[in-house]
């Protein structure tokens, strides 16, 4: 195959739409009559590696399908090009619904992606995917690049996707390359979305450890990193209109890797001060679940919970599982009275329905 198939990652009111191309080629993405090239300052893409092609959300969503335009290229010239043709490849898109809509949340798959289809399948059908990080390490890129495929085996390009990046990402020589495999806001790792009435907000703690922990051997520098986001986090309130008190919005969600907000051990015991100052921020955005992974557990813990260490705007949702045998996620229902979320995994199980009622204390 010429490419692998492309994924849809949501990420403020765009899609970015990523694929891999295995060929020098030219690719475009259209929509309707609209044509989106992968150009870099006028000049078209043409290398082998992963593709970015940026749409309005809206266009997309209302257009239902797109199509991958890519044309192969014989020898790059100074003068002349040569193409070897042209294919055109038409996908399918279901945008979420307004009311209703159902997520489905893996992460922890730490390579067992079968294992992670296969507990994604025990929820059924879903609007969109949440990608909650540590689903591969990052030695190479082939090990970089398993959310993205994971995503592609779970959405085909049809559904929106969600990415928030896992601390084990950040481990290996390819750890700087992921950023050209993942979605980005701004070239950052955290950023807002907005999906159907679902707006949401992406977080990176990045590394689970102090900075100068002795396993990351000088690669790490997410103090600096988090203080960044900080920042950016203010920057969304002061936008709030066109966030999460945009028209339209009747949930909020945090979607973050790192289950911060919960009692640690004392080696990961890091940053109270910065993570009480984002749940405070979270709290003025009013988000009502806060959705995690990491620890490889199931854990639902209201405000207030001995098992947190921070005090948090609302409930705080560990939802992946991965043992020896077992993968497990989170499916979300968000409906009119709240999130109601049933915990999955590749055993064909499924727990009973939970629910978090809007109005709950926090
Ligand atoms: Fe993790």
């Amino acid at each position: 195959m010429i490419f692998e198939t492309p994924v849809v990652y949501a990420v403020g009111n765009t899609y970015q739409i990523m694929f891999y191309l295995n060929v020098d080629a030219y690719a475009s993405v259209t929509i309707g009559t609209q044509t989106f090239d992968d150009a870099v300052c006028g000049n078209m893409r043409s290398l082998p590696g992963m593709r970015r092609i940026t749409v309005p959300m809206e266009t997309l969503d209302t257009a239902k399908a797109y199509s991958l335009r890519i044309e192969r290229i014989e020898a790059r010239l100074k003068y002349r090009t040569r193409s070897l043709g042209v294919e055109t490849y038409r996908f399918e898109f279901h945008p979420v619904p307004k009311d209703d809509a159902r997520a489905y949340m893996i992460g922890d798959a730490h390579g067992d992606l079968d294992g992670a289809v296969s507990a994604a399948q025990a929820y059924g059908s879903f609007d969109f995917l949440i990608v909650n990080g540590d689903i591969g390490e990052t030695a190479d890129e082939t090990q970089a690049l398993s959310a993205y495929r994971l995503a592609v085996m779970l959405t085909g390009g049809t559904k929106p996707v969600i990415y928030a990046r896992g601390n084990h990402e950040n481990r290996g020589a390819a750890a700087e390359l992921l950023p050209d495999f993942i979605p980005l806001r701004d070239g950052c790792t955290y950023y807002t979305f907005r999906l159907g009435s679902v707006w949401g907000i992406v977080l990176d703690c990045g590394e689970d450890k102090e900075d100068d922990h002795v396993e990351y051997g000088g690669s790490a520098r997410f103090h600096d990193f988090r203080l960044r986001e900080t920042a950016y986090l203010q920057t969304v309130i002061a936008d709030a209109q066109k966030e999460f008190r945009a028209p339209g919005v009747a949930h909020r969600l945090c979607v973050v890797h790192a289950d911060f907000p919960f009692v640690q051990e004392p080696l990961f015991d890091t940053e109270r001060a910065l993570y009480q100052v984002w749940c405070d921020l979270l709290g003025e955005m009013g988000v009502e679940l806060m959705a995690m992974a990491h620890t490889h557990r199931y854990c639902y813990a209201l405000p207030g919970d001995p098992a947190l260490r921070l005090k948090t705007p609302c409930p705080a949702l560990i939802g992946t599982c991965k043992n020896e045998t077992t993968v497990g996620g989170t499916g979300l229902l968000f409906g009119k009275s709240g999130v109601e979320y049933r915990f999955t995994a590749n055993e064909a199980w499924m727990s009973e329905s939970f629910m978090q009622c809007k109005g709950e204390p926090s």
